[in-house]
């Protein structure tokens, strides 16, 4: 499984992608308004560290306006795909920028019947929000599960990004039923590589060695 991270600060990028686990990046308009850099800038910045796909949202709400936005966002790098809200407006401008080779990552997806459709106008990656959807009593991952059902069924050249991921737990069970990708908060990833069995397995282990060193 792929593994994004979920944010807009250009030191998260760094540091993770430092850890050698890290696919691509997907950004939006509130994680961005959270950084004091410039949106180009931080786009440009990520672009330099990640080599992998980088989602940046398109605002425009007509769809003559999104392509016109996603046509500049995209020329910024090769690795640039377009995040647009799953609306009516959006699945027009999808159908557009997918016929020109633009790749699109359609967002704010809650239902499988909004990912069909979504696959249907070409877009290249599907977002589901599972943590949303945990919030209001849903069950996210069970949506996640028959999105990849529908993909399998026909085949569509598309893949799931699990997003608005809150937990390991989330990353787990998007694993264990094959999802492509999950994008995963800082904090969440940092989450992963804890537990306290290694902690408590390392200080014993180092304990030890200082024994074996001072014969
Ligand atoms: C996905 O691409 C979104 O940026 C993100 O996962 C939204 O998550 P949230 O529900 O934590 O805002």
């Amino acid at each position: 499984m792929k593994i994004f991270i979920d944010t807009a600060n250009v030191e998260q990028i760094r540091e993770v992608s430092g850890w050698g686990i890290l696919d691509g990046v997907t950004t939006n308009p509130t994680l961005v308004a959270k950084e004091k850099m410039d949106f180009e800038t931080i786009v440009r910045e990520t672009c330099a560290i990640v080599d992998g796909p980088i989602s940046a949202e398109a605002m425009s709400t007509r769809s003559e306006d999104i392509v016109k936005e996603a046509r500049k966002l995209a020329s910024i790098h090769k690795n640039i795909v377009i995040k647009i809200p799953m609306t009516e407006e959006g699945l027009k401008a999808t159908k557009t920028l997918s016929k020109e080779g633009i790749k699109v990552n359609m967002t704010l997806v809650f239902s499988p019947a909004q990912a069909l459709l979504a696959c249907k106008a070409g877009a290249r990656y599907i977002s589901p929000f599972v943590g949303r959807l945990d919030d209001i009593g849903h069950n996210g991952m069970e949506v996640v599960a028959q999105i990849l059902d529908i993909i399998d069924n026909y085949g569509f050249d598309a893949e799931v990004i699990v997003a608005s991921v809150r937990h390991p737990g989330h990353v787990v069970e998007a694993a264990m039923m094959g999802a492509h990708i999950a994008t995963v908060p800082y904090e969440v990833l940092k989450k992963m590589f804890k537990h306290p069995l290694t902690d408590q397995g390392i200080d014993k282990f180092l304990q030890d060695w200082e024994k074996v060193a001072k014969r």
